[in-house]
């Protein structure tokens, strides 16, 4: 163990974090920055995890086990909309929300003029959903397990231009995902629009291995990336996709009504913009003869526009920054880690249990879906909540399944009381 650890383990023990607080942050804050990015922290490093979850204000009233719904912000993020409220405000002005972009861009890797700032993951499919030169009888890829939030923007485009979705159900492997999405390639076929991680079950596709098949079969490929960024580390460049889009407020942590859309450079003019404001333009003029509109800014800011909620987009900065102290792949350890031995615990009860999430390593992340053979999925629920846990039921899909997510916040013994409370009714 290295002495920078040994110094943080003791001053934690001392209810002191020292060195480890920012100073920018004022003394009467709750928000601490816990800095282990350069740091490999295991995953059951109670300790370290210990002063994580302190930094949320989060009631220890109930467990939760919601973040696929949405991610509780930390006391960094809270504070600092607050701050900005206060001050922006103050002053009657209304600046800053310029300051996410970079921030995101860097966080994904890719370049600031890629990233369109929205304010949800449904925002940014309906920008692409709608903008893609589609027509009658062309044909787009999608799972039998969407979200609302990604099949409605398609199927409302079949329903306008009568586009056909073409659909499969998820495997259980990463193999197996491929096969069935190359199996229903077609001529007609223009778009794979999947989700990167399934809501339902938390299938983790090969994103990297279908964006190539998209491209090589000439297809645009969208991923709907509600779960990604915040529960595992990527590099969205790396992934190759021409579309992400994503919500800062669930595996983030940021506030509520963040989130952005990835358009690779080479597609901005692909996707049309439909609404535009100011910022959008790179110039207009409705003094001359005839008006004139010279076009859209070169980059993803042409799809959003007009005044925005500064303190939220501050706010998602210091999200940003509290992920980059903690760690991406410390996180992914720990929120992984819990998963897994909620998966592994489940399965020891065998035939009680039905798992709908992949075991293949490669193919589960921080979302557990199951089912009980012998109990529905409501009454379970029921009883999950009178034992005080903050679980997501999944009616989609006809599933009627039963959804735990695990972040940074959780601890190994929230997920054996949870698996206690499973085996009463199992
Ligand atoms: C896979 C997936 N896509 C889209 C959404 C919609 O997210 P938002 O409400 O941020 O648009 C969700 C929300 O749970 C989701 O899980």
């Amino acid at each position: 163990m290295g002495t920078s650890r040994r110094h943080f383990i003791a001053q934690v023990s001392q209810g002191m974090i020292g060195t480890w607080v920012l100073n920018a942050l004022p003394e009467t804050s709750h928000a601490r920055y816990i800095i282990a990015k350069d740091e490999k922290i295991t995953h059951d490093d109670e300790p370290f995890w210990n002063v994580v979850r302190d930094q949320f204000p989060l009631t220890r009233d109930r467990t939760y086990f919601n973040n696929g719904t949405i991610g509780p912000s930390p006391y960094p993020v809270i504070e600092s909309v607050k701050r900005a409220m206060d001050d922006l405000d103050g002053r009657g002005e209304y600046d800053g929300w310029e300051t996410a972009r970079p921030k995101i861009a860097k966080f994904m890797n890719v370049d600031e003029t890629e990233i369109s700032l929205t304010h949800n993951v449904t925002e940014g499919i309906n920008i692409v959903a709608g903008g893609l030169p589609l027509k009658k009888g062309d044909e787009v890829i999608m799972t039998t397990h969407e979200h609302a939030g990604n099949a409605l923007p398609w199927l409302n485009r079949a329903h306008l231009d009568d586009i056909v979705i073409k659909t499969f159900k998820p495997a259980l492997t990463a193999d197996e995902n491929l096969n069935r999405i190359n199996d229903l390639i077609t001529s007609r076929t223009k778009v794979i629009a999947i989700p990167h991680i399934t809501c339902t079950a938390g299938h983790v596709f090969p994103i990297k291995e279908i964006a190539k098949l998209g491209r090589d079969k000439g297809l645009w490929v969208f991923f709907d990336g509600a779960h990604g960024p915040g529960m595992i580390p990527f590099n969205l460049h790396d992934i190759g996709c021409d579309f992400y889009a994503t919500c800062c407020h669930k595996w983030m942590c940021g506030p509520k009504g963040t989130g952005f859309l990835y358009v690779r450079k080479e597609m901005l003019d692909a996707v049309q913009a439909h609404w535009i404001g100011a910022y959008s333009d790179s110039g207009w003029d409705l003094t001359v003869d005839p008006p004139q509109f010279k076009g859209y800014v070169p980059t993803a800011h042409r799809y959003d526009f007009a005044t925005q909620s500064a303190p939220i987009y501050i706010g998602l900065g210091a999200a940003i920054d509290f992920l980059y102290h903690i760690g991406m792949d410390n996180i992914a350890r720990r929120n992984k880690a819990l998963a897994t031995h909620l998966q592994q615990e489940l399965l020891k009860l065998g035939d009680n249990i039905e798992m709908l999430t992949p075991t293949e390593e490669h193919s589960r992340g921080a979302v557990i879906g199951f089912r009980l053979k012998n109990v529905t999925y409501d009454k379970f629920g029921e009883h999950a909540s009178k034992k005080g846990f903050r679980i997501r039921l999944v009616g989609e899909s006809h599933l009627n399944s039963i959804r735990i997510s695990t972040h940074l916040y959780n601890n190994f013994d929230e997920v054996n009381r949870f698996v206690e409370a499973v085996k009463e009714l199992a």
